[in-house]
């Protein structure tokens, strides 16, 4: 039997999913799973986490078991994809010290995701090492599990690309021992980007414009109440703008019927077509995904044991490989000494 391709993606935890990662990579990732194709690992990067989070370990900490609840309600499935923790794995510390020595600092500064990251954290004058050099951990999550696909949102294909480079370098030097990894992002480019409910191009947990996987029907429908529309649209019979509209552009990403979204479009564009009805259309098409997820997430959060058992469990599969993978790179790199080294 032809082995499966190995796929890794993982997330950070520094709090609860939103919308916007639904769009952007988690639909995808649940698509990648569910299609049977591949062997799946996805996990929560905690270590990644607290390279700019550091003074707030609490917050990691709570946002971990955030995200496990948040994993299990969308559907990512402990039966068909392997589901773990970054720090239970220190194999991969170990594989990031090798690759250190591959990478430059002045590329590391390079990297257009890391350094807008630093803008945002006013890390400008004082940089972290360790989340300087966070593209060259997740290389090691991504090399110690030879995956191949990698689904990503658009920020993180720098970082990916990263990996690749490493990869490359690392296997001239010590040997073909690397697997060669490929981002994958969305094919629907609208859904790489959900705006905020604001009608900043950005949903983000700081600037508090985010609708999250977890929230309840009610605020749900309140935050879509007070979304970004047409200032100008006043009248009813006023035509109005649609292209920086934030009702339509989620109708466009989350709407199930498409071809009523774009009458709907020409009727608001022509005129005629208020704001709260289609409003409630949103709600409505919101409601039809978020309430299977809102479900399962109760019915999880009941049974933690059982949550925790889970990740558990894939964490004791995930670093089996990752065992592996560093015998091979320590063997490749050439500092294997001793015969007893097994324990
Ligand atoms: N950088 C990713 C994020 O910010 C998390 C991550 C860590 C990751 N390691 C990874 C993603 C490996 C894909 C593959 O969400």
């Amino acid at each position: 039997m032809r082995k499966r391709i190995r796929l890794l993606t993982g997330d950070r935890p520094t709090g609860s999913l939103h919308v916007g990662h639904y769009a952007g990579s988690i639909k995808n990732r649940l698509e990648l799973q569910n299609s049977g194709k591949y062997d799946c690992f996805v996990f929560i990067a905690d270590m990644q986490a607290l390279t700019d989070n550091a003074f707030n370990p609490r917050k990691v900490r709570d946002s971990v078991k955030e995200l496990m609840l948040d994993y299990l309600a969308v559907g990512l499935d402990p039966k068909k994809c392997t589901l773990f923790v970054q720090s239970g794995i220190p194999e991969l510390a170990e594989i990031c010290m090798y690759y250190m020595n591959l990478v430059t600092v002045a590329r590391l500064q390079r990297n257009p995701t890391v350094k807008d990251e630093i803008k945002q954290h006013n890390f400008e004058k004082s940089v972290p090492a360790g989340f300087l050099v966070y593209p060259v951990s997740q290389a090691a999550d991504i090399t110690a599990f030879d995956a191949e696909i990698v689904p990503v949102g658009e920020d993180q294909m720098p970082v990916i690309e990263q990996t690749r480079e490493i990869v490359h370098a690392f296997n001239r030097i010590y040997g073909d021992v690397l697997v060669m990894p490929r981002g994958v992002m969305p094919e629907n480019i609208l859904a790489r980007r959900v705006p905020g409910i604001d009608g900043q191009a950005k949903m983000g947990k700081s600037i508090g414009n985010c609708i999250y996987l977890k929230d309840d029907a009610d605020t749900v429908r309140k935050k879509i109440m007070s979304m970004y529309t047409d200032p100008n649209h006043i009248r009813v019979e006023d035509p109005g703008d649609t292209k920086n509209n934030v009702v339509f552009k989620y109708l466009e990403i989350f709407g199930r019927d498409q071809k009523k979204v774009a009458e709907m479009k020409a009727h608001y564009q022509r005129g005629g077509l208020g704001d709260v009805v289609v409003k409630k259309y949103l709600i409505e098409e919101m409601e039809a995904f978020l309430a299977p997820i809102r479900a399962r997430r109760q019915e999880y959060e009941k049974d933690m044991d059982k949550v925790y058992k889970i990740f558990e469990e894939g964490t004791k599969r995930a670093r089996k490989i990752a065992k592996q993978t560093l015998k091979r790179i320590r063997k490749a790199v050439g500092v294997e000494y001793f015969k007893g080294e097994e324990e």
